[in-house]
């Protein structure tokens, strides 16, 4: 699988490089992008030099390290620490990925984080999600009936029914398929990307709901949909280890089916 997570700012000025803590027994050098709405010096990587010995296991260990003990203006999202929650998604090393889930030894002695590739940066690694959130609110994520639900229960699945939305509701919308995926680079104004595209699926997917129609048309777009090309790299990169290239294959095969 060739990996297209292209570095995504090129023309980055060198930055500051702090210097390494005294003592130290095993350094970590982490290079951080940097960017500051108040300061003319944008956008630069400065490098920071860490003991290893006083960090915790995880990327994101190290970036709250050089938060807490180095320079406390570095700025990134990070809430569960478990892979969970989707905050701490940024480019480790060239590709996208969860800080909280990666660990430094497996990238060697030096670690490069970007921000999520062509978002644009409010400021160091935190993105402006806006028009993702905006994009997934569009598919109406949730439930849509007409019929009455029972007096006397939930509205039942079997259990195969519910077999089908495995892989799907585990989406924790951390953006690192879409912001992963050349055609989301060039077309996110008008492609939903592979994020949204897979939680419409797994609406799509729900035997309760009963929008179906109603879903698959607001999706038979040139551009909505069908901007995806099959390139993959959603499915490489994402760190739930689903699939949304395979969910948005789906949709266009549902789609091809009732104009049969
Ligand atoms: S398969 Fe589709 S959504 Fe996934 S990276 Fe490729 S073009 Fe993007
Ligand atoms: S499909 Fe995977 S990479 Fe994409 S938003 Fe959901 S969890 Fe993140
Ligand atoms: S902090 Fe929640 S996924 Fe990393």
């Amino acid at each position: 699988m060739v990996q297209f997570n292209l570095p995504p700012h090129s023309r980055i000025k060198p930055g500051k490089t702090w210097p390494a803590p005294q003592d130290a027994k095993r350094l970590l050098t982490v290079r951080v992008y940097r960017w500051d709405p108040e300061d003319h010096d944008n956008p630069r990587l400065d490098t920071f030099l860490i003991d290893r010995e006083q960090c915790g296991a995880m990327v994101l260990d190290a970036l709250i390290r050089i938060k807490n003990q180095i320079d406390p203006s570095l700025t990134f999202r990070r809430s569960c620490r478990e892979g969970v929650c989707g905050s701490c998604a940024m480019n480790i090393n060239g590709r996208n990925a969860l800080a909280c889930t990666k660990a430094i030894e497996d990238y060697g002695d030096t670690l490069t984080i970007h921000p999520l590739p062509h978002q644009s940066v409010l400021k160091d690694l935190v993105t402006d999600m806006t028009l993702f959130y905006a994009q997934y609110a569009s598919i109406q994520p949730w439930l849509k009936t007409l019929t009455p639900a029972p007096s006397d229960r939930e509205r039942l699945q079997s259990p195969e029914e519910r077999a089908l939305l495995d892989d799907l509701y585990d989406c924790i919308l951390c953006a690192c398929c879409s912001t992963a995926c050349p055609s989301y680079w060039w077309n996110s104004d008008r492609y939903l990307g592979p994020a949204t595209l897979l939680q419409a699926y797994r609406w799509i997917a729900d035997s309760r709901d009963e929008a179906t129609g109603e879903r698959l048309d607001a999706l038979e777009d040139p551009f909505k949909l069908y901007r995806c090309h099959t390139i993959m790299n959603c499915t490489d990169t994402c760190p739930k280890g689903l699939n949304p290239a395979k969910a948005i294959a789906e949709i266009k095969k549902l789609l091809a089916l009732r104009q049969e």
